[in-house]
């Protein structure tokens, strides 16, 4: 043993008993931290579970609210609402997300109604609303930006009016945070928060939320690669927050994150602003799957990823495990 330390030091001693580890934990995933994204699907008495992501489910309009009063009763501090569009309503220009009786619209008025204490997220993003699966507007096989730019803002108004909290534009155009930032105040909304996807990567974990919101099929073999982030990057993560930032968001978010924790600790210490990982659909389905399979004890595994975007410097955490999280945080979980 050449360490002089030793054995003097035993970094042992401080993992002996679990009150001892208790009182060391240097962080905590707490219920505060959780977003419970939910998914709205056209119909009526519809609570129908996603293939791609078991345990998940799309619920219909006059449903929605069941599941925002399950994480209220939780104390999720938020729900993030996620529309899967019907076939016939799904055009080029995505213009079923201006109309005012969407089903986004229709979602957030009924989970106001039912559950008045919980934050409301909206993506600001035209995939689930497009027949090509694009955020955009397309012209000659481009998404173009200042004009997708002008349909997100009258998307945020829109979701803004129904009553939404937090507008999340996810989309990756330039400029579109100013626009909308200027865009709601105009309209009236100027305590409505931007949550901005500012690093968002074009990712393969996205794809059993594309199942979810049925844009896989219509994206088919497209991808998103000329406006979301090439997974090599950081330093360009770091211009995006900054441009957000600059911009008037008011919280940042880094995703996916299990992949990207190297990202989210960047973020935060150069910026020090409000920063949310998103724990992404891929992330929770090979964990299910795995669990299933009994491959991993999913709750652990679980557990441990998100304790890993706490350490990583995330103050919140946009997961599709919330329920379950919350649910074991509740019963003492210890790992
Ligand atoms: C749409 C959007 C996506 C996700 C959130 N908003 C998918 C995409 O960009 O293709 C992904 C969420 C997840 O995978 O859990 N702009």
């Amino acid at each position: 043993m050449t360490n002089g330390a030793y054995p003097q030091i035993r970094m042992r001693r401080n993992r002996r008993d679990h009150w001892n580890r208790r009182l060391v934990r240097e962080n905590n995933v707490t219920v505060d931290d959780f977003i419970w994204p939910i998914f709205v699907a056209e119909g009526q008495g519809k609570k129908e579970e996603i293939d791609a992501m078991p345990g998940q489910f799309r619920w219909s309009p006059d449903r929605i609210a069941e599941a925002a009063c399950e994480a209220a009763d939780l104390d999720i501090p938020a729900v993030a609402i996620f529309p899967e569009i019907e076939k016939a309503k799904k055009d080029p220009d995505g213009s079923e997300a201006l109309n005012p009786h969407n089903i986004v619209v229709q979602a957030i008025k009924a989970v106001k109604a039912e559950a008045p204490d919980i934050g409301i997220v909206c993506d600001a993003a035209l995939d689930p609303f497009t027949s090509h699966g694009q955020d955009g507007l397309v012209r000659e096989g481009y998404v173009v930006n200042d004009e997708t730019v002008e349909v997100l803002c009258q998307q945020s108004i829109l979701q803004a009016d129904a009553g939404c909290d937090v507008i999340s534009p996810s989309d990756m155009m330039d400029g579109r945070v100013g626009q909308i930032r200027k865009a709601l105040d105009e309209a009236g909304h100027d305590h409505v928060r931007i949550l901005s996807y500012a690093a968002k990567y074009a990712s393969a974990y996205y794809m059993p939320f594309r199942d979810a919101i049925g844009s896989s099929t219509f994206l088919g073999q497209g991808d998103k690669k000329t406006y979301q982030m090439d997974p090599a990057n950081t330093d360009e993560a770091l211009r995006e927050v900054a441009l957000d930032i600059q911009e008037g968001a008011d919280m940042v978010m880094v995703k996916p994150s299990l992949p990207y924790l190297d990202v989210i600790r960047r973020v935060k210490d150069t910026f020090q602003m409000p920063t949310v990982a998103y724990n992404v659909s891929g992330e929770y389905s090979m964990l299910k799957a795995a669990g299933e399979r009994g491959w991993l004890d999913y709750d652990r595994a679980m557990m441990e990823a998100l304790i890993s975007f706490k350490r990583a410097g995330a103050d919140a955490i946009l997961t599709y495990s919330a329920l379950e999280a919350a649910r074991l945080i509740q019963c003492g979980y210890e790992g």
